[in-house]
């Protein structure tokens, strides 16, 4: 439903920092939801997606799509450099496994002056956990959620604080001895029900209610930014954006209270209400819709990038005239110490 105001919010980004020539790069398409916001945009897109059964299944919603198997955890990417003038993700770059290394294999396809733009809507989702880097095998991660009810992050319990079950019931003792058993991997599968999250989350309070708080949104801003610089580049541009729709009060919005005329995604925290000032704006029947959706818009810092890749081409073409015996292994041996250490730069 909020389909028009998510693209409205998406599209004045990509207005201000987007031009009609560029090449775009999406990563982690997954079933294409990017491509449905802006449709118009899609000629420009190379959608990709490292999971090979969501791009089968991708392919058969959109079977003329080009989206192709790409993990940026993974070298090589099937793509040269500088191919790119843009990179988009949508709720992806908060899933990676190490995002450093990502933003340095997507660094490499774009241009020199290339962009990278990073939309979310959603609030930091589960999977997130797995690459807060946190002292595994001494805390043990439970759920926890905001005063308004939305998963938000984990409570860090120590290890031997979560094994003393003396102030639980049987059946809390019964799970917490599951949970640690293997808590990323019960977190991950629990994040399907909501109230089994729940439930951890109100045994962690009772086992440590002081316990630190990692939130997921927070933690992923903070350690984007830091990657961004640590992998040359430059943020221009980050925050948040609305976008609005005037949509029909249909009983997709799950009406719960008819007098509600305002539905307002902020980042996946929905709230309705009632806005005395949009009865004059709404004819009867209508609803606002509201999509709030974070970006964050970084570029390429050629300082950092240029000496790199010289290097790189330096070393390839070293190989290949190693290779063709142009260069005695002794001596390419050698060349490549002095490259790697920087001594020619
Ligand atoms: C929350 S989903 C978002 C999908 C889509 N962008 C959307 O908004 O509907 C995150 C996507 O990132 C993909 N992903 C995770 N790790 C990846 C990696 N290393 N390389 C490329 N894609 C990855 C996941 O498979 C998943 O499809």
């Amino acid at each position: 439903m909020s389909k028009d105001a998510s693209a409205g919010a998406v599209r004045q980004i990509l207005g201000r920092y987007i031009e009609v020539k560029d090449k775009i790069i999406e990563i982690g398409s997954g079933l294409g939801w990017f491509a449905q916001l802006v449709p118009d945009y899609i000629d420009r897109i190379q959608q990709t997606e490292a999971d090979p059964k969501l791009v089968e299944k991708h392919k058969s919603l959109y079977p003329k799509s080009n989206i192709q198997v790409v993990d940026v955890n993974n070298l090589p990417l099937p793509f040269g450099k500088h191919s790119f003038d843009v990179a988009l993700g949508l709720n992806t770059l908060d899933e990676l496994l190490d995002l450093e290394y990502a933003l340095m294999t997507i660094g490499r396809t774009l241009d020199t002056n290339g962009k990278l733009v990073h939309f979310r809507d959603l609030v930091g989702s589960p999977q997130s956990l797995v690459p807060i880097d946190y002292d595994r095998g001494q805390y043990a991660p439970f759920p926890t959620f905001d005063k308004e009810g939305y998963s938000e992050g984990i409570r860090l319990i120590r290890w031997d604080v979560a094994q003393n079950l003396r102030r639980l019931d049987t059946n809390a003792k019964l799970i917490v001895a599951k949970y640690l058993e293997d808590p990323e991997g019960w977190y991950e599968r629990l994040a399907a029900s909501k109230q089994a999250l729940r439930d951890l989350s109100d045994i962690g309070v009772r086992l440590s209610s002081q316990a630190p708080v990692i939130r997921f949104d927070e933690y992923f801003l903070t350690n984007f930014e830091s990657a961004l610089r640590n992998t040359g580049y430059n943020i221009i541009d980050s925050g948040k954006i609305d976008g609005t729709s005037i949509v029909d009060k249909s009983p997709a919005l799950k009406i719960r209270n008819p007098k509600d005329n305002i539905y307002h995604n902020d980042v996946g925290r929905y709230r309705r209400k009632f806005d005395s000032q949009l009865v004059g704006e709404l004819v009867p029947n209508k609803v606002k819709l509201v999509a709030t959706v974070q970006y964050l818009v970084a570029q390429k810092d050629t300082s950092f990038w240029a000496p790199l890749e010289a290097r790189v081409t330096m070393i390839l073409n070293l190989l290949e005239a190693a290779e063709k015996g142009k260069v005695s292994a002794e001596d390419a041996k050698k060349m490549l110490k002095d490259l790697s250490s920087g001594a020619t730069r």
